[in-house]
């Protein structure tokens, strides 16, 4: 199978739990390769601009305020599958929900702060890449 991209964020709640490196050993030991990563506090603009999908659900409010409550980690996850792969390593979005060994049954403590995002397709993985990162900032493979 060719490789795929998928765009992740560290959310706020798990990078003040300071586990970015464990979520990246996650990452890496499923066969992910971080490709681009960067650390950003986001403005008001930029959170409502990424969930605007979501601006008429109850709970849009309380999610960008969540999202620019601290800084978060966002990066490009490369390998096979990398969309689906993602979303089985963070679990579901409700960590009461979450199978056990996910990220989410491990560092999230409810749905409104879930610890991590992941594209849910390649098409959305694609606009959240180009969201945070331009080409050039993608490094390929060389070696
Ligand atoms: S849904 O209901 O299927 O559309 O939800 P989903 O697309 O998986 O996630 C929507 C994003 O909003 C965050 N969020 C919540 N979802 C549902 N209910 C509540 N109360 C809620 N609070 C926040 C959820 O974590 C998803 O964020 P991302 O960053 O996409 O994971």
């Amino acid at each position: 199978m060719a490789l795929e991209r998928t765009f992740s964020i560290i959310k706020p709640d798990a990078v003040a739990k300071n586990v970015i490196g464990a979520i990246y050993n996650r990452f890496e030991t499923a066969g992910l390769r971080i490709v681009a990563s960067k650390m950003v506090h986001l403005s008001q603009e930029q959170a409502e601009g990424f969930y605007a999908e979501h601006k008429a659900r109850p709970f849009f409010n309380a999610l960008v305020s969540f999202m620019i409550s601290g800084p978060v980690m966002v990066q490009v996850l490369e390998g096979e599958n990398a969309v689906l792969k993602n979303r089985e390593i963070m679990g579901a979005t409700n960590p009461a929900e979450a199978l056990a060994g996910t990220l989410r049954a491990d560092y999230a403590a409810s749905i409104d702060e879930n610890a991590v995002h992941g594209s849910d397709a390649a098409a959305s993985a694609a606009r959240e890449i180009a969201y945070f990162f331009t080409e050039a900032e993608l490094c390929a493979r060389t070696r």
